[in-house]
């Protein structure tokens, strides 16, 4: 076991054959081929709700952990954050957030609404909402977040105070994309309970 848990890497793919076994067991490997149009969305959904973690979840961890406890690590210590763990942390943050953009649209094409719900079309309102809030998060990411973290972590040197203003900047809109990531969850899981009319088939 020890062999396994050491590596990262290597606790993926023990992960991933524990999935291939139980989808063995259940009679599901044997489906693959014959019911590809099922098979496609029900992949895509599974990576997507899995990048869709890593970005949420790294979102939170900053509001929820970071932010919170910088003003109590004394500043002798503070590099280990901001040189350390702060630029991994940010690494699969943002590319995390564009991958459950990219997932998250692949989904929405094979299950043949991409526009209807882009369009804020009916039948298709909570999905169509969810998608613009989450589209909003990583715009946010990757051009509001991002550039100002590079220069509140010393990655781009700026003037201290330029340097500062870029944090503030970057944890205000931190913050909210920790408020859209309230309603926009619950328009994603509202999609398959028929949307904002709960129980009504969509
Ligand atoms: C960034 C743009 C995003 C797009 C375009 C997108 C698109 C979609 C689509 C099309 C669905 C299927 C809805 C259905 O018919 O049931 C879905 C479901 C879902 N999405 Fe997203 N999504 C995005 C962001 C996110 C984020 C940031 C998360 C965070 C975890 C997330 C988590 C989920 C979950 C949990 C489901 C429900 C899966 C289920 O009910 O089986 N999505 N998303």
């Amino acid at each position: 076991m020890g062999v396994i848990f050491q590596s990262l890497g290597r606790t993926i793919v023990a992960g991933i054959v524990i999935l291939l076994v139980i989808l063995g067991l259940a009679g599901t490997l044997g489906e693959i081929g014959k019911d590809a149009h099922v098979i496609y969305p029900m992949v895509m959904r599974w990576l997507h709700v899995m990048v869709g973690v890593m970005w949420i979840g790294l979102l939170w961890y900053f509001n929820f952990v970071q932010i919170p406890s910088m003003p109590k690590i004394p500043d002798e210590q503070k590099p280990a954050v901001s040189k350390v763990i702060a630029p991994e942390a940010l690494f699969w943050f943002r590319w995390a957030a564009l991958a459950t953009v990219i997932t998250g649209l692949l989904l929405a094409s094979l299950n043949g609404y991409l526009h209807q719900a882009l369009a804020f079309k009916r039948d298709f309102l909570a999905i169509g909402i969810g998608m613009w809030l989450a589209m909003l998060m990583a715009f946010n990411v990757w051009f509001i977040i991002w550039p100002n973290q590079k220069k509140a972590l010393g990655i781009v040197q700026v003037e201290a105070d330029a340097k500062a203003k870029a944090a503030r900047m970057a944890m205000l809109t931190s913050r909210f994309n920790t408020m859209l990531s309230i309603p926009m969850l619950y328009c994603m899981v509202a999609q398959q309970n028929g949307g904002f009319l709960l129980g009504a088939a969509s």
